[in-house]
């Protein structure tokens, strides 16, 4: 499991995250949230170590991320799939080529046994057949759809969605989700997934983590938000206040 133990981070005056503890549970989704500037996307960078705690430790079962050496931070890193709000497809590679490409670089796997794992990864994604087409012939969901086939192609015990679903049409959302979840289900990784959208909380979120003014103001199921003391906690997650936006 992922622990955030007591970790601070301050950027020059500014302090982000004052303190925060979590666990995201082995094999489960767990979704951060909170305003926008609050710090969720840093939790994803001090996890993939792109940015150092001030203090705490962040811990991928028994390994303390902050102690790793280059080569471990490496194969660590190797083991966690990312996928952002935009696919970052290359134009001028096949979709195969695409999912594939993570597995070339100092590779010894032939090129017909990549081939033969980017279709795997793409039948998992529900774009089975597509291996040969190019990103531009594809609709902008289903090229999201490659990069989450991508993000799965090095088997990650660990997947990191950072806004996986904004300013989709909500029935591209839902197809996101519902992978999400697929891959949750028929990998195993543990997931972290970084979102503002009331719906992919709700159907993505195995537990929610609630970041607010550099605490962790709650923590607990859907059911146990949606039934919060704090009705700040009930209206965030309900989608039903604007944002209260933290200093940028
Ligand atoms: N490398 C950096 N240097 C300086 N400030 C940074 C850096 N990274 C993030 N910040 C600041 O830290 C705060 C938290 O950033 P972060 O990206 O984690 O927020 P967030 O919760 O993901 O917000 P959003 O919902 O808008 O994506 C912001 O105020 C941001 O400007
Ligand atoms: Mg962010």
């Amino acid at each position: 499991m992922i622990v955030f133990d007591s970790v601070t981070k301050a950027f020059g005056p500014k302090t982000i995250l004052r303190g925060i503890s979590f666990e995201c549970p082995t094999g489960k989704s767990t979704v951060i949230i909170g305003p926008s500037g609050c710090g969720k996307s840093t939790t994803l960078k001090l996890l993939l170590r792109l940015i150092e705690a001030d203090s705490g430790t962040v811990r991928l079962d028994d390994q303390d991320v902050g102690k790793l050496d280059r080569p471990g931070l490496d194969d660590f890193r190797r083991g966690i799939g990312i996928v952002f709000q935009s696919a970052a497809l290359f134009d001028s590679l096949t979709v195969w080529e695409n999912v594939g490409f993570p597995l070339i670089e100092g590779s010894k796997q032939s090129s017909t046994e990549i081939r033969r794992i980017a279709d795997e990864k793409l039948e998992i994604v529900g774009l089975a057949g597509t291996g040969d087409l190019y990103p531009a012939e594809l609709s902008g969901g289903m090229q999201k759809r490659v990069g989450f086939a991508r993000a799965i192609v090095c088997n990650p015990a660990v997947m990191l969605y950072d806004e996986p679903t904004a300013g989709l049409d909500p029935v591209t959302s839902t197809v996101i989700e519902d992978l999400i979840n697929t891959i949750r289900d028929t990998t195993g990784a543990t997931g972290m997934v970084v979102t503002h959208q009331p719906t992919t909380i709700f159907r993505t979120a195995d537990q929610i983590v609630m970041l607010h003014s550099g605490n962790v103001l709650a923590t607990g199921s859907v059911d146990d938000f949606k039934n919060h003391a704090d009705p700040a906690v009930r209206n965030f997650i309900e989608g039903r206040v604007d944002e209260v936006t933290t200093a940028k």
